[in-house]
């Protein structure tokens, strides 16, 4: 551990010569970035030993916990044997037993594995294949995107082009390319102007892992858009993105699994690919392995990322139909290859991680134990909706967040200039927890391996922070 003096001269440091990603710097021009010294569990401790509890599995990616035993060997054996090759002409072990690790637990029609280093690439690869699969097969048109208004696939150019979040986007308008938009499913704010009462999270019999239900008087307009785009346009149109059934950067949304089976039927009827982005969903976060098992619906297209190795190394991988991997296999003259990579495509470390993150999950049973903890979670979260600010509790498997807004009754939110989240995260911070809130969205994005006691306390220390901050 360092001494304080040391800490003292590194943040300084910091501050001169780092520039930290979704951070505005001068807010640290009078406060120091946490220093985070070392980690063991659901837990961070910062240099002078101080443990906060890791909320949000440091960016929705720790599975396991930090600092496990099992993915550290695999790492550390690994590096013993290959640490780094280029995957094009080669290939290796880890990356073959992962690819077949992969094909097991997905729906059948996914039989590929293309892999890449983080979400944003798997999505960009779900994309461009998308386009050149449609070229290929006699359909030069079709390479147009639909994506939801508040969707969230990465930061590339490509995918901030299917994001909607604009904030993130604002100043690049001109240089992405325009995409088809729906509506976002966001029940608390429906589009259709449909009244729910908050919260709108209530357990349910036939979704054990608590997807909204529909509000009453709810007929799922908010797909009729779609529906009307794709009779009319569907020529046009390469593939549909979304995140299923929880969208995480446009704020800790919950939606209802109906919605996410008319999506995957209105595509396969018209003609139009589906890419489920699971980077954030996949690997046990919405209770079941995947998201899309909740609906029962297979994509064209599933790109995984962050919790793929456990969260210890950065990995993705992008997964399609053997009807896809056909349109781009030929002679090579035919000009049908995918000319897309990645400098550590399958590195041998990452997928080393990925291959121990598997063992752990048949090791401690982490799906199996998920229902006390996701009950113990969402029903605690649902306790927090008796504060006057709290106008919406939502929540799915380890993920639940909350909006807070400046009047229950009207749902007006408060002044930006009020920066509640960031308040929220100062305050959290005394009370031992690392909050990251999204906006005025607090949420908790808890590793699978968090017990029911940590989620109680997590839980008494979000309501101390709210009592703090006078909520
Ligand atoms: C749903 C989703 N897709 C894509 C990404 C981008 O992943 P990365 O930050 O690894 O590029 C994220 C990141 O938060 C995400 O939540």
């Amino acid at each position: 551990m360092s001494t304080k003096m040391e800490t003292e001269r590194l943040l300084d440091k910091d501050r001169r010569f780092l520039w930290h990603p979704y951070t505005q710097m001068k807010d640290y021009e009078d406060r120091d970035f946490l220093f985070v010294d070392h980690a063991d569990g659901v837990y961070l401790f910062d240099s002078m030993g101080r443990r906060y509890y890791d909320t949000i599995s440091s960016w929705w990616c720790i599975l396991h916990g930090h600092n496990h035993p099992i993915i550290k060997s695999y790492i550390k054996g690994q590096l013993d044997r290959l640490e780094q090759v280029h995957f094009a002409g080669t290939t290796h072990e880890g990356a073959i037993r992962l690819a077949e690790k992969l094909v097991s637990i997905t729906p059948e029609p996914l039989t590929r594995v293309f892999y890449s280093d983080n979400g944003s690439t798997a999505c960009e690869v779900a994309i461009k294949m998308s386009v050149q699969y449609w070229k290929q097969t006699g359909h030069e048109g079709k390479e147009r995107f639909i994506a939801l208004e508040r969707g969230y696939h990465g930061d590339t150019i490509g995918t901030m082009s299917l994001g909607g979040v604009p904030a993130f986007k604002g100043p690049f308008d001109r240089l992405t390319f325009d995409s088809f938009r729906l509506p976002t499913p966001y029940c608390y704010r429906c589009p259709c102007g449909i009244e729910t009462s908050s919260p709108v999270c209530e357990s349910r019999d036939d979704l054990p892992f608590f997807g909204p239900p529909r509000a009453p008087g709810c007929a799922l307009e908010c797909l009729k858009p779609l529906e009307r785009l794709l009779a009319g346009r569907a020529e046009d149109i390469a593939a549909l993105i979304l995140e299923p059934l929880l969208m995480g950067a446009g704020g800790m949304i919950v939606y209802p699994v109906e919605y996410l089976q008319g999506i995957a039927s209105l595509c396969r009827y018209y003609g139009v690919h589906l890419i489920l982005d699971e980077v954030a969903t996949g690997f046990g976060r919405t209770g079941r392995m995947f998201a899309l098992e909740h609906a029962g619906i297979c994509p064209d297209f599933l790109c995984i990322s962050k919790g793929l190795t456990g969260g210890y190394l950065p990995m993705s991988a992008t997964m399609t139909t053997e009807e896809v991997f056909k349109a781009f296999y030929g002679d090579y003259n035919e000009g049908k290859t995918f000319f897309h990579g990645h400098t550590f495509t399958a590195n041998p470390l990452a997928v080393a991680s990925a291959l121990a993150s598997f063992r752990v999950f048949e090791e401690e049973r982490s799906l199996e134990g998920l229902p006390s903890k996701v009950e113990a979670l969402q029903s605690g979260m649902r306790d927090l909706a008796r504060f006057e600010s709290v106008g919406d509790v939502r929540g799915i498997g380890m993920v639940a967040s909350l909006e807070l807004v400046a009047d229950k009754g009207s749902k007006k939110p408060f002044p930006s200039e009020k920066r509640m989240g960031f308040q929220v995260y100062l305050e959290g911070l005394k009370h031992g927890l690392i909050l990251r809130p999204l906006g005025d969205v607090i949420y908790l994005f808890l590793p699978l391996c968090v017990s029911i006691e940590q989620i109680s306390d997590i839980l008494s220390r979000c309501k101390a922070t709210f009592e703090g901050l006078g909520l």
